[in-house]
């Protein structure tokens, strides 16, 4: 067989997005059951919130300073005059749709998950996307320690569960707006006097948030940063006390940690909690998932005065180092002799698959011996013969492939005997 011809390249996806085509679907799917399963067990319910957002949201809420409001966002102007964005994350829109909808005056709890696309014009490499995929839960209104952690262990749980393995939990404590000033005030004197040493970019992040100067992915000023003074000498007494309490619940639930002093996270929004999950067999993008508390939002919303923690997996990366491998289908493939026997098998697939059995029929093959052929080649469990003489006796042959033996029987007699073997 000829190699297919590549596609002209103005038909091609555009860079940095990819399909994700029926063969690694299966993968995606499990994935997502199991962690909307695992979710729901913690009492997370899903919340869906529009892949296009007023730009504002994200200039307020991932924070003006960010390499993802400044270089990153997919903005444009609608046809009337709206400066949009195409989500490069979901917290934000959590938090406005609860303010929205006035979700905190309800009585469930405050607590959701999402799994959807998000849109970051970054540069494209292994594990990095323009059109990425997040699994994301965010909690509202849960001051105590105990939920940092409980997230911490739910992320572990679905790791566990999908047998991920090689990857190290990193914690960090970023302050809140008591502390945070004096910290900030210390690391921008610092990044002053080694302001030669650094890129533009991170010049500009200075005077505008030094914190930010901790993103940045150039070698030097990496070097400069691992220099610069620590938030943690600098939490107040309230979220040290925070932070010693997450970290001691992390040891109830028996989680390996690393206390790591330089993560503040890409994001603006953070207080007190920042966490990721690294993976080693990731490579330069590392960052399994992440995320942290943000207890200002909600309020810098305009919305009522209530904490928020969350995090997001990112599916391409959680995909590329699972090993499981996604359930085989057990399928029935109808073979038909004639106009006769297509018209029965028909109404037999019909009858099948309302009970719950995945049926095949391809209409434009010659013969019964083709689509044996094509049954075995695409793998099917079984194959239901519905030749001149079964449509006449109104009992048809079973062939189970794996194990080549054939039984004869009445559609329902048939149905019996695979309606309950597991797909
Ligand atoms: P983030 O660290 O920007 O946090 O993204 C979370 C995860 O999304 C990363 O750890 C990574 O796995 C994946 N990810 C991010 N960018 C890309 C990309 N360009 N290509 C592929 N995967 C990517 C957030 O988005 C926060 N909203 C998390 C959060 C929720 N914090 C509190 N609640």
């Amino acid at each position: 067989m000829s190699a297919p011809t590549p596609a002209k390249k103005e038909l091609a996806a555009i860079k940095g997005t990819k399909d994700i085509l029926p063969a690694e679907v299966g993968l995606w799917q499990k994935t997502e059951a199991e962690a909307k399963r695992l979710f729901e067990l913690y009492g997370y319910r899903e919340l869906r919130a529009p892949i296009i957002e007023a730009t504002e949201l994200f200039e307020k809420g991932t924070g003006e300073s960010t390499d993802i409001v400044t270089k990153e966002m997919y903005t444009f102007t609608d046809k009337g005059g709206r400066s949009v964005t195409l989500r490069p994350e979901y917290t934000p829109s959590v938090a406005r749709a609860i303010i929205e909808h006035r979700l905190d005056l309800q009585l469930e709890p405050l607590r959701f998950y999402y799994i959807g696309p998000m849109f970051r014009y970054d540069k494209p490499q292994k594990g990095r996307y323009r059109q990425f995929h997040q699994i994301d839960i965010e909690v509202f209104n849960e001051k105590d320690p105990a939920i940092d952690a409980e997230i911490i262990e739910m992320a572990d749980t679905l790791l566990t569960t999908l047998d991920v393995s090689g990857t190290e939990t990193l914690v960090n404590s970023v302050g809140c707006r008591a502390c945070r000033p004096a910290y900030s005030k210390d690391l921008r004197a610092h990044a002053e006097k080694v302001r030669d040493a650094l890129c533009d970019d991170c010049r500009r992040k200075i005077a505008a948030n030094p914190l930010r100067i901790f993103d940045c992915k150039i070698e030097t000023c990496r070097e400069q940063a691992a220099r610069f003074p620590k938030i943690g000498a600098y939490l107040c007494p309230e979220c040290r006390e925070h932070f010693d309490k997450v970290r001691a619940y992390l040891g109830l639930f028996g989680i390996r940690y690393r206390v790591e002093p330089d993560l503040v996270r890409g994001l603006d929004y953070y207080t007190k909690t920042t966490f990721e999950i690294v993976s080693g067999g990731l490579g330069a993008q590392n960052s399994l998932l992440g995320g942290g508390r943000y207890d200002d939002m909600m309020k810098d919303f305009g919305g009522p005065d209530i904490c928020g923690i969350g995090f997001a997996m990112g599916m391409e990366r959680l995909i590329s180092v699972l090993r499981v491998k996604p359930d085989k289908r057990r399928f029935l493939y109808f073979a038909f002799m004639d106009d006769e026997g297509k018209s029965k098998a028909l109404e037999l697939a019909r009858l099948f698959r309302r009970s719950g059995r995945e049926c095949l029929l391809e209409f434009g093959l010659k013969n019964l011996k083709n689509q044996f052929g094509r049954a075995n080649k695409l793998g099917a469990a079984w194959v239901c013969i519905v030749g001149e003489d079964e449509v006449r006796k109104g009992r048809y042959q079973l062939k189970d492939m794996a194990a080549g033996t054939q039984i004869e029987g009445t559609a329902e007699e048939l149905l019996d005997i695979i309606r309950d073997i597991k797909t």
